[in-house]
């Protein structure tokens, strides 16, 4: 038994193992992208622009904010824990070799504010702080997530995944909306995932007090994101602010962090998400091709893989309850009474 079991392990580690070495030697082509990319990047020049991330101190915020930066934004970090987004700002300046005093001139630039987006009274002093000290915001990249945590509950009293990865940004969004418009052409990116396709708005339980399955909390939330994304673009019509969604593919972050992994299987998961999962810039790519390349200028509500629009499935396609959702939301993060 053991012995048949370590040759299967032993067999599986060795086709593994090519299959990772060709992974690994060709990376580009296995993130399913063009050599274009660093062509292109150089023509999307971001220089004079404001950008606020979210989560921007892990995973794809961080990846997203160090590119945009070396492309010369003034990025705004939009963090949960100020010593966290510090410390990923202190690294990015220090590979980018920006001095933390250096401002403007051309050279790009990162700002850390808090925003904890399970608190709508975070949202809204984080937003009151960027109305204050901003002149333009130029992306928003709604891009914070939390992933099949246990059942939790935000300050206000959501479930946690409804109320961050949905609630928190579309009071977020809706109160960065006039800086955004004074300043179009302007750009929404928002961060869903595949796994939409399992949600549903079960407009009976959206705080999960009847029933919580941590899966289905997360899909609804990530439906919940391109529905507001489609519902918002019909609302940004003629406006100049265009908002599109997308999803980053497998990707090597903390977004697992609540998933326990037996000790024994740690190995062999690491070694399949080495080979296997896009690395942070890999899945970051789509993030920065919305916020920044000439080519979707002027594109909106539209959902995006790999720099590419993509179809959706029919439960992300019905605006009769993308505009329930949205009145709805409207009401729970107090926009409306
Ligand atoms: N990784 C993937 O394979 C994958 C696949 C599909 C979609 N996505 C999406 O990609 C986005 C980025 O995730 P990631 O993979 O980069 O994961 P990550 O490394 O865990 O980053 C998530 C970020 O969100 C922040 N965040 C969580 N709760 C927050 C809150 N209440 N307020 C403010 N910020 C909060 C985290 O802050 P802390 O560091 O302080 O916790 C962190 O900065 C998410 O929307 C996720 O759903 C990821
Ligand atoms: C939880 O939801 C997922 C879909 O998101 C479903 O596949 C799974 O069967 C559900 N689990 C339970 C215990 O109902």
């Amino acid at each position: 038994m053991a012995a048949t079991a370590a040759a299967v392990v032993v067999a599986a580690a060795l086709g593994g193992g090519l299959l990772l070495l060709a992974r690994r030697l060709w990376p580009a082509a296995a993130a399913g992208k063009g050599s274009a990319t660093a062509a292109a990047a150089a023509l999307c020049r971001m220089e004079g622009k404001t950008v606020i991330i979210t989560g921007a101190n892990s995973g794809l915020g961080r990846a997203a904010a160090a590119e945009l930066l070396r492309r010369r934004a003034r990025v705004i970090m939009a963090c949960r824990d100020p010593a966290r987004a510090e410390e990923a700002a202190r690294e990015l300046r220090a590979e980018m070799g920006l001095s933390s005093r250096e401002r403007g001139g051309g050279r790009g630039e990162l700002v850390v504010r808090q925003l904890d987006l399970a608190s709508l009274g975070s949202v809204r002093r984080f937003c009151q702080q960027v109305l204050q000290e901003e002149s333009r915001l130029d992306v928003l990249i709604n891009n914070a997530g939390i992933f099949q945590c246990p059942y939790m509950k935000t300050e206000d009293g959501f479930e946690m995944q409804f109320g961050v990865n949905h609630l928190g940004h579309f009071l977020l969004t809706n109160l960065l909306l006039g800086l955004l418009k004074s300043s179009a052409p302007s750009r929404i990116v928002v961060v869903s995932s595949k796994l939409y396709k399992y949600g549903e708005i079960n407009f009976d339980d959206l705080n999960s007090e009847l029933n919580y399955n941590k899966s289905f909390a997360y899909s609804r939330s990530k439906l919940a994101n391109i529905l507001f994304t489609r519902e918002l673009a019909r609302r940004l019509e003629n406006t100049g602010v265009t908002v599109n969604v997308l999803h980053p593919g497998i990707v090597r972050t903390n977004l697992g962090r609540h998933i326990h992994i037996p000790l024994l299987a740690k190995p062999l998961f690491n070694l399949v998400s080495w080979a296997f999962f896009k690395t942070p810039l890999e899945g970051a790519q789509t993030s920065i091709y919305l916020a920044s390349s000439p080519e979707v200028e002027g594109v909106s509500g539209k959902y995006f893989g790999n720099c590419k629009e993509e179809q959706l499935l029919p439960n992300a396609m019905d605006d009769l309850v993308a505009r329930k959702l949205w009145d709805i939301s409207e009401v729970m993060v107090g926009l409306l009474k």
